[in-house]
């Protein structure tokens, strides 16, 4: 079978990440447990979970000519990651994201940096790339007009489009109307659908909801596929190994609810480990785990 192609048009980032045993109060300062530097941005991020669940992903964004650009496209590639498309620049440094863990959850800052460099023009440069994708993914971490520009060219295309609306913003209708799915989690959900009316949409939405699972609409229908119980050790990334692993199954041809459910497995998978990319898993580790959920 030849590998899906799937283009990911979004941000890269060094995550500085501080684990921690409790969230510091405002004005206080705490002593944190454990630091590491490590690759992340939910573009990055989406690709590298769906370059190890087997795609051919190509990835379009834009880093700092500085030494966290250069260690990022480093490990973009030694995924197999293609980074024709990622635009180096002088003026701005790679985006970073300064990540508290504590309690089972985060608490994230990015600066955005050279991810906010991306224009829509350097969209249009790619255009044969986003042409001959099988899925394109993008989320809100870069410029809105980019990802007005990505939805578009991928609609001209007939190329299916997943819009990942994170960090939450207000997005233009045109947007709505060209994404082939939606996937917010569910404060995203609130923010996304403040001005718009989210029955129209129904059917393009994937709520993802942490431990619960994801909720989607089918034929009118409500449904809560349930998300694997695992080990937490670091939530961070995990919405973004959904979105790789969805693009990839919907890439495959995989009807809605079995690739929500393999999304499921992957993202339930990648919470085990430090770090937004650590735990993402490989082909084997989703399909072994998912056969032994069949056996118990
Ligand atoms: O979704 C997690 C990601 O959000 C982190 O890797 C961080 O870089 C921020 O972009």
């Amino acid at each position: 079978m030849n590998k899906p192609v799937i283009t990911v048009i979004g941000s890269i980032n060094m995550d500085l990440v501080t684990v921690v045993e409790r969230f510091p109060n405002q004005g206080e300062t705490i002593l944190g447990e454990r630091f590491l530097t490590t690759p992340g941005g939910k573009g990055a991020n989406q690709a590298v979970a769906a370059a190890r669940l087997g795609a051919d992903v190509r990835m379009i964004g834009a880093v700092g000519e500085d030494a966290f650009g250069r260690e990022l496209l480093r490990s973009l590639q030694s995924e197999g990651i293609s980074v024709d498309g990622v635009k180096p620049v002088t003026h701005q440094h790679t985006g970073i994201a300064s990540i508290t863990i504590s309690e089972q959850d985060n608490r994230i800052i990015v600066v955005p940096g050279a991810n906010h460099a991306l224009a829509p023009e350097d969209l249009d440069q790619c255009e044969s790339v986003i042409a001959e994708s099988d899925v394109c993914v993008v989320q809100l971490e870069i410029p809105l007009s980019v990802v007005e520009r990505a939805v578009s060219l991928a609609c001209r295309h007939g190329v299916r489009v997943i819009v990942n609306p994170a960090p939450a913003q207000l997005l233009p209708p045109s947007v709505f109307k060209k994404a082939s799915f939606l996937t917010p989690n569910e404060h995203e959900r609130t923010i996304l659908f403040d001005k718009m009316d989210e029955e129209a949409f129904a059917d393009k939405l994937i709520v993802t909801e942490g431990a619960k699972g994801v909720r989607i609409w089918q034929d009118g229908q409500e449904r809560l596929i349930p998300s694997f119980q695992v080990p937490v050790v670091d939530t961070t990334g995990a919405g973004d190994t959904f979105n790789g692993a969805f693009a990839v199954a919907l890439a495959e041809g995989k009807p809605l609810e079995e690739a929500c459910r393999f999304a499921n497995a992957a993202a339930a998978l990648s919470v085990t480990k430090l770090g937004a990319q650590a735990g993402m898993p490989t082909r084997g580790d989703v399909e072994s785990f998912l056969s032994k959920q069949k056996e118990s």
